[in-house]
């Protein structure tokens, strides 16, 4: 599997420490440029990219959500919402997808992130943002030059989780 494009795939890791240097807003916006390319039910997009970097307001977003001690050290978050409205069967699967494709674009730039669960302070964090109660906060993303280098984590094995043709069937010969 040597190519450069899965190469980067591999190396993206959750980076939860981050330098106390500035992150151009034009580097986030360039990941949300991306993430427009994410695919989505009937092009539907029903997505929108809230944009954090006041400090105070960082320490505030922390405060409000478990597991969330990266804000701590985060020069800016993104608050990823899917509309309710635009794609009743698919908004959570489409904004997931495009928060997949922002977290990658900032891995590829050589920015570090980790997505923060939202989903346990869902109206929280729309309030914190001002966005109405059709929207679903479905991924924040704690953001900053990387100041850790984690290894790989464990994962499960290939044949743990891939069948040929039926649930249950071993790979067999293939794995
Ligand atoms: C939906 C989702 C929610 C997550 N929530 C948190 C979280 O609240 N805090 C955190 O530190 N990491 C969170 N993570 C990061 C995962 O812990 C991480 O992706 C996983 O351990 C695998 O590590 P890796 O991203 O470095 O490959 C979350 C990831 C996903 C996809």
């Amino acid at each position: 599997m040597s190519n450069a494009c899965v190469e980067a795939l591999l190396k993206r890791r959750s980076i939860r420490v981050f330098k106390d240097a500035e992150v151009p807003l034009d580097m986030i916006l360039k990941a949300v440029e991306v993430a427009r390319y994410a695919p989505s039910a009937g092009n539907k997009q029903p997505w929108r990219f809230v944009i954090i970097r006041d400090s105070k307001r960082l320490e505030d977003l922390a405060k409000l959500l478990r597991y969330s001690k990266p804000l701590t050290s985060a020069k800016v978050a993104v608050l990823v919402l899917a509309n309710k409205d635009e794609s009743p069967t698919s908004y959570m699967v489409d904004a997931s997808l495009a928060a997949m494709y922002f977290w990658l674009a900032l891995h590829c730039m050589g920015l570090g992130a980790v997505w923060i669960q939202t989903l346990r302070n869902i109206n929280e964090l729309l309030e914190f943002v001002n966005a109405p109660q059709n929207y679903v906060p479905v991924a924040l993303f704690a953001i900053g030059w990387p100041a850790e280098q984690p290894e790989p984590k464990e994962r499960k094995q290939l044949k743990e989780i891939t069948y040929l043709e039926k649930y249950g069937e071993n790979i067999g010969a293939h794995q």
